[in-house]
């Protein structure tokens, strides 16, 4: 797709509105000088929108707007461009088909995750902020970098895993990415939003040095790393207070800590009152949603009753809408609807992802890459004759066709009646196929077990898809996986010793089959290409690299909330979204900081698999590491690739211990891609808020003096290289 070039339409730009745009280039003034030329309802129009979408009945929609998730109005006058808004990280939505346009779908954000890789993040982010672009949207809802507190929450697929470097660093390079495309992208949901259960009206309740050290550390990286233009604040309450309203997050944290310039938006149905904009909220999202047109009529009477903090805070608030606005380039450089979209190039991109994404758990035999002399093969459920598995909710896309498949799920929670699994257009079955042409390849579509075992006895390999779908709004209730599954995989692996499992799944799920299975596959939700993906990976064409972004726990026993807080409550409907509901507590303060890994080493539990974990058809071995202390530590230390395969590898640098405690924590990591028989020397060098903990006194980072431990490994558990140095006694501004 080609767009104007940038120094073009600045000059055309500038001949429109040139008494602002002449002033400076420079965002600050130049939002400054337009909002001082701006009347108080042009100010209070920006600040304020609806969601663009026919489920609200009589509400006539601006002129403008496309169907999709939020719309602002623009101010003509002044060559201010309305705000069109569409989710998410993992493509442009569908929006139940209503533009009957399709998208990309790239893998899940566990798969990008999986890679390691912040250079996939930002082609990623690229591919999707240009489609968002080409469809005439200027804001992408994406970034989600909520850390995985909790395997069963239904939106982990969104996000980014566990861990805060890792989370932090991808969610960056996504969203400098997607704002390369001169459009805004969010970064969400602010903050601690880790479970969808009672999400419109629970309270994470956590401390402030545990949450500076984990979930806050998460955004403050990506947000140094991508400076998206909008926060968008969570649903939740945060230490009883709503995320949206929530002075010590919104002020405090995010604007005076860590400077941050932009504007905090609203989740959808977040929003309960209008003193939401003097605790640090600028914009009400989606206002249908609320149950009061808080920053609408409301505001605007708040202002003209003479309370000069509105009046202050509403010129800020504008302020930061507009900065935003020329800061990413879309002020000077609107997009318009009907750019080219190439599907092609960009479904490579998401295949890319998925290829690398893939983690291989388990190969006994060496099963895996397949022998392609095998004669007959069974693929085995989960509609692998169709296409790949897809998380569900606002972020949902389908490719330009629309979805290959669509399965009615259903249920009495706030997403029922549109809780339909999607599957993508990319048939595992046929690129199996087509990578075996000589071969016999059945298929059975697993909803009878005696059907599988059956074929799968006069096979000599088995393929058993299984998928456990998740979307936004529900958490999933345990670890397993959904329906017959588990003892479809049983059974199948008791008639045929060559069987392979393929996860397609939301998380974390267990296995309880794996000792009689001897090659296990987590694919995640793989995305437009995930097909081709997983059949590139069991026939060897590429050799898996993906690395677990967050533990798999070998039971809900593990974890620090073994049972889901609120499961038991009724369920919520989803047009009660802003009703006020009694709140109930989640108790993040069980595991503060230590969250996945860092919990299980806490605690001394084994997990079913670690953070970190991943196979590969060859083999790495690490060397010669050095260890240099001083303002922080630098790690350096060998790879090579001892097996006869090309591969990526992953490894990890995690601390181990530090002078008051010990404690682990991922400090570096680093695909290297490596040809048999070649080395290299990786250096990494830690941030130094990743040594430090934070002192709640002053307010401050704080590094004690002291010997720091290292390890470097191919996951949380496995040390293989051991190393110390000695860190200078530091404390650094927030
Ligand atoms: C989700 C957001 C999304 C918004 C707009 C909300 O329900 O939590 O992530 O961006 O809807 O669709």
């Amino acid at each position: 797709m080609s767009h104007r070039p940038f120094a073009y339409t600045l000059l055309a730009a500038t001949a429109l509105v040139a008494p602002v745009h002449a002033q400076t280039a420079d965002p600050d003034a130049r939002a400054a000088a337009l909002v001082g030329r701006m009347t108080v309802d042009e100010k209070l129009s920006l600040l304020h929108g609806p969601m663009p979408l026919p489920f609200f009945g009589e509400t006539p929609m601006p002129e403008g707007t496309i169907p999709g998730a939020g719309f602002i109005p623009g101010i003509a006058r002044l060559g201010v461009p309305p705000l069109k808004e569409t989710d998410a990280s993992l493509g442009v939505s569908w929006v139940g088909g209503i533009r009957e346009d399709g998208a990309t779908a790239l893998p899940s954000g566990l798969a990008l995750a999986a890679t390691f890789d912040p250079h996939l993040a930002y082609q990623g982010g690229a591919m999707v902020g240009a489609e968002t672009r080409a469809k005439g949207f200027n804001v992408l809802l994406a970034g989600g970098v909520n850390l995985v507190r909790d395997p069963r929450n239904g939106r982990n697929f969104e996000y980014l895993g566990e861990d805060p470097l890792l989370a932090g660093t991808l969610a960056g390079e996504s969203i400098r990415g997607i704002q390369s495309n001169r459009i805004i992208s969010t970064i969400k949901h602010f903050a601690f939003n880790g479970n969808e259960t009672g999400r419109n009206f629970h309270s994470t309740n956590i401390g402030e040095a545990a949450g500076r050290e984990s979930d806050l550390l998460a955004f403050q990286l990506a947000i140094e790393r991508g400076r998206p233009g909008a926060v968008m604040c969570a649903y939740n309450r945060v230490n009883d207070v709503y995320a949206c309203e929530n002075p010590a997050l919104l002020n405090d944290v995010l604007k005076r800590d860590w400077g941050y310039k932009g504007w905090v938006m609203s989740d959808w149905g977040a929003v309960h009152s209008t003193e939401a904009l003097l605790n640090g909220l600028d914009q009400q999202s989606g206002e249908q949603l609320d149950r009061e047109p808080y920053f609408g009529r409301l505001l605007s009477e708040a202002v003209s009753g003479g309370d000069a903090r509105y009046g202050a805070r509403v010129d800020d608030a504008a302020r930061r809408i507009v900065r935003s606005m020329i800061s990413t380039g879309l002020f000077d450089d609107p997009p318009q609807a009907g750019g080219a979209i190439d599907f092609d190039a960009h479904a490579q991109i998401a295949r890319r992802v998925a290829e690398r994404g893939v983690v291989l758990l388990k190969n006994e035999r060496d099963l895996l890459p397949l022998a392609r002399t095998a004669r007959n093969i069974v693929v085995i459920g989960d509609q692998a004759d169709v296409g790949v598995l897809s998380g569900g909710g606002s972020s949902q896309v389908a490719g330009p066709e629309g979805p290959a498949a669509t399965v009615r799920v259903g249920g009495e929670n706030a997403m029922g009646p549109f809780s339909n699994a999607l599957y993508h257009a990319s048939s595992p079955l046929a690129a199996i196929k087509s990578e075996a042409p000589d071969a016999t390849v059945r298929f059975a579509t697993g909803r009878y077990v005696s059907e599988a075992v059956d074929l799968a006895k006069k096979a000599d390999l088995a393929i058993v898809f299984v998928g456990q779908w998740t979307t936004e709004a529900v958490d999933v209730p345990d670890l397993s996986l959904p329906g017959n599954q588990d003892a479809l995989i049983d059974a199948v692996a008791r008639a045929n010793p060559n069987t392979i499992v393929v996860l397609q799944t939301g998380g974390p799920v267990v296995m309880p089959w794996l000792d009689r299975v001897p090659a296990v596959l987590e694919a995640w939700y793989s995305g437009a290409k995930g097909g081709e993906a997983i059949a590139d990976i069991l026939f060897g064409d590429i050799n898996p690299s993906g690395r677990l972004p967050v533990t798999f726990p070998a039971s809900v026993d593990q974890l620090p909330r073994p049972k889901i807080p609120g499961v038991d409550l009724p369920p919520t409907g989803l047009v009660a979204m802003g009703a006020p509901r009694p709140s109930f507590p989640v108790d993040y303060t069980i595991e503060g900081s230590d969250i996945g890994y860092r919990w299980f080493e806490a605690r001394g539990e084994r997990p079913l698999f670690p953070f970190g974990f991943g196979l590969s058809y060859t083999d790495f071995t690490y060397s010669d590491l050095k260890v240099e202390g001083g303002d922080t530590l630098t790690v350096s230390f060998k790879v090579a690739n001892t097996g006869d395969r090309t591969g990526v590898d992953v490894p990890q640098v995690y601390l181990s211990e530090s002078p008051d405690r010990s404690q682990q924590r991922l400090i570096g990591f680093e695909p290297v891609t490596l040809t048999p028989g070649e080395s290299r020397t990786v250096s990494l060098i830690a941030d130094r808020r990743l040594l430090a903990n934070w002192d709640v006194q002053r307010a401050q980072w704080s590094i004690r003096a002291g010997d720091y431990k290292v390890f470097v490994g191919g996951d949380a558990g496995s040390p293989i290289l051991n190393g110390q140095a000695r860190v200078r006694g530091a404390r650094l501004m927030p």
